[in-house]
């Protein structure tokens, strides 16, 4: 069985990924599983250019392939904040922490429509690198719902189901996350490119 280290130590992301990744046999390994790794710093102004320099990071150090993504929410009313810096949007850097500051910067705004945003860098070896992009659109509600999920799920409202993503199971927000429209699209790219490299 394949290896594959997934960059990450939320545990709310690892779990959504190893479901995604569940029907591919892959042996999902993540940054738990090597706690000497150093945690590499999500520098960059892009969702692309951080996602890539920690697959590139962490490929380069166990050679093994990696599956490493950036991803925020971006609010329209916030000019697109708080995006790239989304982990730490308050000086706390709590999720707690993060939705105060970010209900309490949305609270006399008529319009709070806002997408999450994925960027996953699949990370092969020095010459193929590929990445692949998922958004999911919604509004910002000021009362949370739901105990699901992490960040800021419980107040991201899905307008199509009617619910907001902390109220859908593991099971139901890889049906229209952003990350799982990312990592759907980097399937597709896969299984049409070559046998070999196949997931
Ligand atoms: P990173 O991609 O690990 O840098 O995480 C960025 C931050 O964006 C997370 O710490 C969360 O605050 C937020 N975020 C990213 N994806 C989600 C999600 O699916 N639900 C809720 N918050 C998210």
């Amino acid at each position: 069985m394949k290896s594959i280290l997934i960059a990450t130590k939320n545990k709310g992301k690892l779990h959504e990924y190893e479901l995604l990744l569940s029907p591919y046999h892959y042996l999902v390994k993540s940054l738990f599983d090597f706690p000497e790794l150093p945690e590499i710093e999500e520098t960059e102004d892009s969702f692309e250019k951080n996602a890539l320099l920690k697959a590139k990071s962490l490929y380069q150090i166990t050679h093994l392939p990696v599956i490493a993504d950036d991803s925020g929410l971006m609010v329209d009313a916030l000019n697109g904040e708080p995006g790239v810096h989304s982990k730490r949007y308050s000086p706390e850097g709590t999720d707690e922490a993060n939705n105060q500051l970010l209900v309490q910067n949305l609270k006399d705004k008529p319009n709070t429509t806002a997408k999450f945003v994925a960027v996953i860098a699949y990370y092969i070896n020095e010459d193929e690198h590929y990445l692949f992009r998922g958004e999911a659109k919604g509004f910002i509600v000021l009362t949370p719902k739901g105990s699901n999920g992490f960040g800021y799920d419980p107040y991201f409202f899905d307008p199509v189901i009617q619910k907001t993503f902390a109220e859908l199971t593991h099971e139901e927000k890889n049906l229209v996350s952003h990350r799982a429209k990312a990592f759907h699209q980097m399937i597709h790219f896969l299984e049409g490119y070559d046998e070999t490299r196949r997931l």
